[in-house]
């Protein structure tokens, strides 16, 4: 079967509103028919804006970078599923490195706020990958199995219709040192056979590093299905040519 590509921009914490208009101006310059799915997660705040300037550019879907795991209560300065879904939000990533080191969250937690996302039909990139110790101390299937097997669990087959994993090495964001094709594929093929449900019909994307010199290597490996990028994302001319490159297979 064929999955459809993607290619997702994580903005992180970047962008003020003068970038971003600067960036629709740039992104829409040449118009052209894009043939996979083209994602923006922008900070919470723009999110209304980037939904309106993304009309303007066709079929570009935004998306939050996390989301609480309830839908309400005394959370002060969280944001929930159930807001961003009314809000017209089309995705949420959770599981993102940054948010599993830097907030300390773990698989019980991200569970929930897997379960909650999709409660709310927000659908999920779930994000996965092992650090450069890991790596080297040869855990990286370990790691994978272990984050999938909590983060998803309890996860319904139909539920699964609306998760996108994105496998992204820790050592490889932001780094400029991206993993291989090879190596790369080698864990999305892993990751294939854990799932705990469609696992051909789910998409697989790999984060880390992604450019347009490596991203045509990248999407030709038969269990890689677009990408989720960082860096690239934030200047128009190379996340447009993300999607060409994209677009062509
Ligand atoms: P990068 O970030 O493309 O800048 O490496 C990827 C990510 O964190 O999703």
């Amino acid at each position: 079967m064929k999955r459809r590509k993607y290619i997702i921009g994580n903005w992180k914490m970047n962008h003020g509103l003068e970038e971003i208009r600067t960036f629709f101006i740039d992104f829409s310059k040449v118009k052209m028919e894009l043939n996979c799915v083209v994602a923006i997660a922008p900070q919470f705040i723009h999110i209304p804006i980037l939904k309106e300037l993304a009309f303007t550019t066709g079929n570009m879907q935004i998306g939050a970078q996390n989301a609480a795991e309830v839908d309400s209560g005394a959370f002060t300065g969280e944001v929930s599923a159930k807001s961003l879904k009314d809000m017209g939000v089309d995705f949420v990533i959770l599981g993102h490195s940054e948010r599993r080191a830097i907030y300390k969250e773990g698989h019980e937690i991200l569970n929930r706020k897997v379960k909650n996302a999709l409660k709310n039909e927000l659908p999920v990139i779930f994000c996965i990958g092992e650090t450069l110790s890991e790596r080297e101390s040869g855990k990286t299937f370990e790691v994978v199995k272990e984050q999938i097997e909590h983060g998803l669990s309890g996860i319904s087959n139909s539920d699964m219709q609306n998760i996108v994993i994105a496998y992204e090495p820790v050592w490889a964001i932001g780094t400029g040192k991206n993993a291989s094709k090879e190596e790369a594929e080698e864990v999305h093929q892993y990751i294939r056979t854990i799932l705990p449900h469609r696992k051909e019909e789910t998409s697989i994307l790999y984060g880390g590093s992604v450019k347009p010199d490596n991203i045509d290597g990248l999407l030709s490996m038969p269990n890689i299905d677009g990408a989720l990028v960082g860096g690239a994302s934030l200047k128009a001319t190379d996340f447009k040519s993300l999607c060409v490159s994209a677009s062509r297979f």
